[in-house]
């Protein structure tokens, strides 16, 4: 099934200019970026996009990594997007990330682990839509 998953490359990796080769091996995984913005997320978009994890020891932490410097944020179409980016990405820690994975490759530590995806079909459409209109989407 074609689905569409919301991406996020984070900080750590704008800053380390690894957006050109986060998105070859996006691409190089047959998932399509048909969307891309770079953005800095203030605070209150931050918290938003997080508030599911607001009760956690690292939200706080999370939201000033989040708005610490630019993002990219991006939406990928492709056979099973949502699944499939997520086998891209490797675990949440890199230190458990498999070989070849965006984790694996880039990530620093947990919190600085380059890249977010969708963890739904239901969480992406939500995702995509606090930061996409539909008029920005060419698929
Ligand atoms: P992400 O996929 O963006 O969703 C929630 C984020 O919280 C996750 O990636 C990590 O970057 C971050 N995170 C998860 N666990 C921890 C932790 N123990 N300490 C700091 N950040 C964390």
């Amino acid at each position: 099934m074609t689905q569409r998953t919301f991406s996020i490359i984070k900080p750590d990796a704008t800053k380390r200019n690894l957006t050109g080769k986060i998105n070859a091996v996006i691409e190089g995984a047959g998932l399509r970026i048909i969307a891309q913005r770079r953005i800095h997320m203030t605070e209150g978009q931050a918290k938003r996009f997080y508030e599911v994890h607001k009760e956690r020891p690292f939200y706080g932490e999370l939201v000033a990594t989040m708005t610490s410097a630019p993002v990219v944020v991006q939406v990928l179409e492709g056979e099973n997007a949502v699944a499939r980016y997520r086998e891209v990405m490797g675990a949440t820690n890199p230190d458990q990330a498999a070989e070849g994975t965006i984790r694996k490759l880039f990530a620093l530590n947990v919190g600085e682990n380059s890249v977010h995806g969708s963890d739904s079909l239901e969480n992406a459409a939500i995702e995509i839509a606090q930061f996409f209109s539909e008029a920005d989407i060419v698929g």
